[in-house]
């Protein structure tokens, strides 16, 4: 199972073309597919032909790339379609009558931010056009707003009647606009919009919020490839044992996002959608509240951003989490650093982290280390499902060419919980290993109780968290195929600096 999960993995690698061109394209790193492809065909033993073609797709911005914003207007002077109309949804001339008649973007918002066209049109200023400058969909550039909020660049009164807040402005007197959706219910079709959690909430209870992609609508300029969620704030109740009883979940993208719950502040997803110039796709997003926790507080802040195919932005593809810096901290969902005996430790997590090589000094990285973050609020660093007599210490399992051979000899190590570093290595010692778990990260073979700096030379740079479905025991069963493990309560994941070093 784990083989055949992981042979999806790689097959779904090598779909990576799709999302690559792109007109202003970073350089490429040649061979980097090759090494990560060789580093799993020793360790899986899979034909080479499963593995082919190494694509090198990994771009990483380059110091002295020229500014692509030297022609900061460039947008404005978009051509127009073949028809010579900018497509269609907005007639010129009376916007304000012409969005009332088509009911452009009715039925795309809330009921909180619907626009309603018969409700305070008076006091309106009329939305003026220059005919001369007639392609709204310059309308929708991205902006940020000077507290570091997300927008689109609008008309002022466009954005009132959104139920937008300005803040800040744009180029050619637009005001930066802040979409929010604070309801259950809703969708949202702009770019940057921010989902924040109503005021009240009851439990058991739904909230959901559908972003609709779609290259028709005027507010979506280009086709959609992928949505980066960011998490600004993000509390729900705790796991029970690991499993979350609140859950947040995806549906609607090609990668699979795990289910989460509890303290997610700072995290971000990464979702691959099929292009929307391809048709129409609705991403949904899902909390689920669970009864008999009514007192936990539940609230939230995701900004949904929309990336545009192509653009050297996107996450490679099956990257749950891609960080584009040299340095930085990662943390498993619900990680927090705090002093607690519960389980923080999420169930059925299987997901991949991904890192751009970023240069530094004009060099390519070539190496990135990972070692425990620092801890200054009672919190735990490293804890993965740990192995008996050894709770304290570090633990490691190797992805062999047989992980799980039959029959059953021992108590399972790292096999169904662990974080997966290839060719993981303490540049001390030289030993290395690639499933981590247990209390330390230290690819030590019989465990130690301190935690070592961890290595990899193996690029693309990429992690892989899994865990199975409990904390509880696993049991052997009458064929011996699953190997048994044994119960560990209170792990809280891992949270880990990350340094992307030249040598
Ligand atoms: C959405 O906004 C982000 C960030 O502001 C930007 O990078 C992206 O290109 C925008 N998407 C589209 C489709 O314009």
């Amino acid at each position: 199972m784990a083989k055949l999960g992981l042979f999806l993995f790689i097959v779904a690698l090598s779909n990576q073309t799709s999302l690559a061109c792109n007109d202003d394209k970073d350089e490429q790193l040649p061979g980097t597919w090759r090494e990560l492809n060789d580093y799993w065909l020793r360790a899986l033993s899979f034909p080479s032909f499963l593995l082919e073609p190494a694509i090198s797709y990994q771009g990483r911005s380059s110091l002295n790339r020229a500014n692509s914003n030297t022609k900061p207007f460039k947008n404005y002077f978009i051509k127009k379609n073949a028809d010579g109309k900018a497509s269609g949804r907005f007639a010129f001339g009376g916007l304000k009558a012409s969005l009332i008649n088509t009911g452009l973007f009715n039925n795309r918002f809330t009921p909180a931010n619907t626009f309603r066209p018969l409700q305070g049109l008076g006091k309106q200023s009329p939305v003026v056009l220059n005919p001369n400058f007639d392609n709204l969909l310059t309308t929708f550039d991205g902006c940020t707003a000077p507290n570091g909020e997300s927008g689109i660049c609008a008309p002022g009164n466009i954005c009132s009647l959104f139920g937008g807040r300005p803040s800040g402005s744009c180029i050619l007197g637009k005001v930066c606009c802040i979409n929010v959706v604070p309801s259950c219910g809703g969708t949202a079709t702009l770019n940057n919009t921010y989902w924040q959690s109503p005021a009240i909430l009851s439990a058991p209870s739904t909230c959901t919020l559908t972003v609709k992609l779609d290259a028709t609508f005027v507010e979506q300029k280009k086709p959609i490839c992928q949505l980066r969620l960011d998490f600004v704030s993000f509390t729900t109740s705790q796991p029970t044992a690991g499993t979350c009883t609140d859950t947040f979940q995806v549906s609607g993208s090609t990668n699979i996002a795990p289910i989460i719950c509890g303290d997610n502040d700072g995290q971000h997803m990464y979702l691959d959608v099929p292009s929307s110039l391809n048709g129409p796709t609705n991403v949904r997003l899902m909390f689920n509240f669970a009864a008999g926790s009514g007192n936990s507080p539940r609230t939230w802040n995701i900004k949904i951003a929309m990336l545009p195919c192509g653009a050297n932005y996107l996450a490679p593809r099956d990257c749950l989490q891609y960080y584009t810096s040299a340095t930085g901290i990662i943390k498993s969902f619900n990680w927090r650093d705090i002093a607690e005996v519960a389980t923080r430790q999420l169930n059925s997590q299987n997901y991949n982290i991904c890192f751009r090589t970023e240069e530094m000094d004009k060099q390519i990285a070539s190496r990135m280390c990972l070692m425990p973050c620092t801890i200054t609020n009672g919190g735990d660093a490293f804890s993965i499902t740990s192995v008996p007599g050894n709770l304290a210490n570090s633990a490691v399992g190797t992805t062999g060419p047989n992980p799980i051979p039959p029959p059953v000899a021992t108590v399972a190590v790292c096999l169904y919980d662990f974080l997966l570093i290839a060719q993981g290595t303490d540049p001390i010692t030289g030993l290395v290993a690639d499933r981590f778990c247990g209390n330390q990260l230290n690819p030590i073979p019989n465990g130690a109780a301190v935690s070592v700096t961890v290595c990899t030379r193996i690029q693309p740079f990429k992690l892989t968290y899994q865990t199975d479905n409990t904390e509880g025991a696993v049991f052997a069963n009458n064929q011996g195929i699953i190997i048994p493990a044994f119960g560990d309560a209170g792990n809280v994941g891992f949270c880990l600096d990350f340094q992307q070093r030249i040598n």
